[in-house]
């Protein structure tokens, strides 16, 4: 061993995003990105409508395919995958819009999250009481129908169906979209206890600048490529103005 100081390594990082490029047909949606993701923290990616956020989450979790570079996950080349293996590696995802199972009840929409566990689901099936920790209001709402939900309890719900799977890294796609200020609050919140309990690492598409504020770290998109990144703590009003939809 040598005495030297520890320097962070690849290792640290929970994922790790090189050269992406990803077209829809012909058209060129993300150009050359770049992005990562250190262990245990919180990184949040902002740009305004239609730049290419969604198409980059989707990239990730294996439902478009790049057609150059590479995405590591803990290490590992994972360009490759599916998105059920990537899943099952542990990528949790809440797509934008939630994606709730209307006719299928609160319970069993969290149960299919189990799908996601490294060796999908098994006989003895129950939600862990953690999961109403965070979203207590869940547990009052367990025989409802998904599509009776409110907004913001669909959007609890399907953060809590992404942690029944045990992910270590959590990709939230605009989880306060159409949302009133209050559950806001409440959904960000559950975020930073997640993070505090667990250890795991986020990725957040984001607008609500309070939100983005929580995160470590932030990527600012325009037309498919980063084009300013660093620390949240230096977000200044002009990068704000020129990036979120506020
Ligand atoms: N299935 C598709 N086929 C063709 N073009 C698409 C498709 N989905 C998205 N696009 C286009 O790709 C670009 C990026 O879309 P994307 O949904 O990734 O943006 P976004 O940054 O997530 O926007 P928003 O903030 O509105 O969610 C947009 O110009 C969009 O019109
Ligand atoms: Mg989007």
């Amino acid at each position: 061993m040598s005495n030297s100081q520890p320097t962070i390594n690849q290792t640290d990082l929970m994922l790790r995003v090189s050269n992406i490029n990803v077209y829809y047909g012909e058209s060129h949606i993300l150009r050359n990105v770049d992005l990562s993701i250190p262990s245990g923290q919180m990184v949040c990616l902002i740009g305004r409508n239609g730049v290419g956020k969604t198409t980059f989450l989707k990239t990730i979790m294996g439902l478009l395919k790049s057609r150059t570079g590479e995405i590591f996950f803990q290490d590992r080349p994972i360009s490759k995958l599916t998105p059920d293996k990537r899943a099952r590696m542990g990528i949790g995802y809440v797509p934008q819009g939630r994606e709730i199972i209307p006719r299928v009840s609160v319970k069993d929409n969290l149960l299919l999250g189990l799908e996601a566990q490294p060796k999908g689901r098994k006989g003895n099936e129950s939600i862990p009481e953690e999961i109403f920790e965070l979203f207590p209001v869940l547990k009052t709402m367990l025989s409802r129908m998904g599509g009776d939900l409110s907004g913001g309890q669909q959007q609890q719900l399907a953060i809590a169906r992404a942690l029944m799977g045990k992910p270590r890294l959590l990709v939230l796609d605009e989880p306060t979209e159409g949302i009133q200020p209050s559950i806001i609050i409440e959904i960000e919140s559950a975020v930073k206890r997640i993070i505090e309990a667990t250890g795991i690492s986020v990725l957040l598409v984001e607008q609500h600048l309070h939100f983005v504020r929580q995160a470590d770290k932030y990527y600012a998109m325009q037309k498919g490529g980063i084009v300013a990144s660093g620390s949240t703590e230096e977000l200044t009003q002009e990068v704000i103005q020129q990036f979120l939809a506020v």
